[in-house]
C-alpha cells in the first residue's frame, strides 16, 4: 500500500539523532519548559524570520491563545474559512469570539477575499487566514483588505511550514502565525505540539503568559490562562527533524510536479499551480474529481491510500451550524468538499510510488 504517510521509511540517521535528543532530555532531568523547548523556539521563530517564538501544546491552542494575546474574545468576530481543520474554528470559539465564515476561491480552496469582505462588520476584529495544503497566496492583497478594515491578520500556518511568498515566510505577513506539529504536518513531533510566531514583543509576553495559567511571576496569575506548555521531549525532536525539513520540502515539491506534470485525466483536476515553485510546500496535493468517491475506491483497489480534506465543511458540522457566514453562501466550499481528495504526497515516497499514484489515477475510467 502506497501510504499518505510513512514514518517507518525515515532515513535511519534521521531516527538516530531523535534516540539521541530523546536521551540527552532523559539525561537533563527537566521536562516541560526548558533549555530545549527556548531553544527550538529561538530556531523556528528565525526560520520564519520572525523575533519571538512561543511553544505551546498544539496547534488549535497557538491559535487560542494568539487571539486572547490580541485581545480578540467574546463580543468579536473573526473571519475564517469552513475549508479547514475544526481546531481553526474551536479555536476561535474557545478565545470566545464568534467565528465567521467566507467561502473559498474553487482553484484553491482558499479563503475568498471577495466573500470575507462580505463578511466584515463593525465588530470584525480579525482574520484567520488558513494557509490551506500548504499554500500561500495574495498576502499583499489580504494585508491591504486587513489595513483597511483595521482589523488583525492572523495566519494559521499549521500546514504551512517554510512556505514563503517574495522571500517572506508563513507567520511572518500578519501579527502573528500559529503552528501546529502534529505528527503528520512537514514539521512533526512524536505528539502534539505546536508555536506561536510573530515580532511583536508584548503579543509574546502575554502568550507565554496565558500558555502557563495567565502565570506572571511564579505563583503570581494577573489573568487566567489555560496550561498549553511544549515540552522538552518534542522540542529535542523538533529541532533534529527541522535538520531535515528543506530535505523533505524539496522532495515533496518533486512529487507535486511530477503529478502535475503526469496526471492526465479529463475527471481529475489538479489545484492551481502555485506562482512559483518555491512557496507551496505541499503539505497535502490536493485533487478535484466529480466522482471522488469513485476514485477513491479505484485507487484504494490499486493499493494506494488517500484521504479526503475536507469532508464536512465548517457550518455542516452539528455545533457550527448556526455560525454567520457569507450572505451569498458557501457554495464553493460544499462543492470543494464533495469533489477534493488528497493523494499520497510525502518525502519518502520513491519514484516508482510516484509513477504509480500517476498511472491509478490515469487509469480511472469515472463512474
Ligand atoms: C489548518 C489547521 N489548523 C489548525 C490545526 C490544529 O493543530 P493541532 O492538531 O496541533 O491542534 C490543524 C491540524 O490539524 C490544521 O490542519
Amino acid at each position: 500500500m502506497i501510504l499518505m504517510n510513512d514514518f517507518k521509511a525515515e532515513p535511519l540517521e534521521l531516527r538516530e539523532a531523535m534516540l539521541e535528543a530523546a536521551k540527552r532530555v532523559v539525561e537533563s532531568g527537566w521536562f516541560v519548559l526548558g533549555k530545549e523547548v527556548s531553544a527550538f523556539e529561538q530556531q523556528w521563530a528565525l526560520t520564519c524570520g520572525l523575533k519571538y517564538g512561543v511553544g505551546v501544546g498544539n496547534g488549535m491552542d497557538a491559535i487560542e491563545i494568539g487571539l486572547r494575546a490580541l485581545g480578540v474574545g467574546p463580543g468579536d468576530e473573526v473571519i475564517t474559512t469552513p475549508m479547514t481543520a475544526f481546531a481553526t474554528v474551536l479555536a476561535i470559539i474557545r478565545a470566545g469570539a464568534t467565528p465567521v465564515l467566507a467561502d473559498i476561491e474553487p482553484q484553491t480552496a482558499l479563503l475568498s477575499l471577495e466573500s470575507a469582505s462580505r463578511c466584515v462588520t463593525s465588530r470584525t476584529k480579525a482574520v484567520v487566514l488558513v494557509h490551506l495544503y500548504g499554500q500561500i497566496r495574495a498576502m499583499d492583497l489580504w494585508k491591504a483588505f486587513c489595513a483597511n478594515y483595521e482589523i488583525a491578520l492572523i495566519e494559521d500556518c499549521a500546514q504551512a511550514h517554510l512556505a514563503s511568498l517574495g522571500g517572506k515566510t508563513a507567520g511572518s505577513f500578519g501579527v502573528m502565525g500559529a503552528y501546529s506539529f502534529y505528527p503528520t504536518k512537514n514539521l512533526g513531533a512524536m505528539g502534539d505540539a505546536g508555536m506561536i510566531v510573530t515580532n511583536v514583543e508584548k503579543l509574546a509576553e502575554r502568550a507565554s503568559q496565558l500558555r502557563n495559567y495567565g502565570q506572571s511571576v511564579r505563583y503570581q496569575h494577573p489573568e487566567l490562562g489555560l496550561n498549553s506548555r511544549l515540552d522538552e521531549m518534542q522540542a529535542a525532536i523538533l529541532a533534529e527533524r527541522l535538520k531535515w525539513l528543506s530535505v523533505f520540502t524539496e522532495r515533496r515539491r518533486q512529487v507535486a510536479t511530477a503529478y502535475f506534470d503526469g496526471i492526465k485525466n479529463p475527471n481529475v483536476t489538479c489545484l492551481a499551480l502555485p506562482e512559483s515553485r518555491s512557496e507551496h510546500v505541499y503539505h497535502l496535493f490536493v485533487i478535484t474529481c466529480p466522482c471522488r468517491d469513485a476514485l477513491q475506491e479505484h485507487l484504494r483497489q490499486n493499493q494506494i491510500q488517500t484521504f479526503i480534506h475536507y469532508p464536512v465543511p465548517i457550518h455542516i458540522q452539528e455545533p457550527c451550524r448556526n455560525l454567520r457566514h457569507d450572505p451569498l453562501g458557501l457554495v464553493n466550499s460544499e462543492h470543494h468538499a464533495d469533489t477534493c481528495l488528497s493523494l499520497p504526497c510525502h518525502p519518502q515516497m520513491s519514484d516508482e510510488d510516484i509513477a504509480a499514484v500517476i498511472a491509478a489515477v490515469n487509469s480511472f475510467q469515472g463512474k
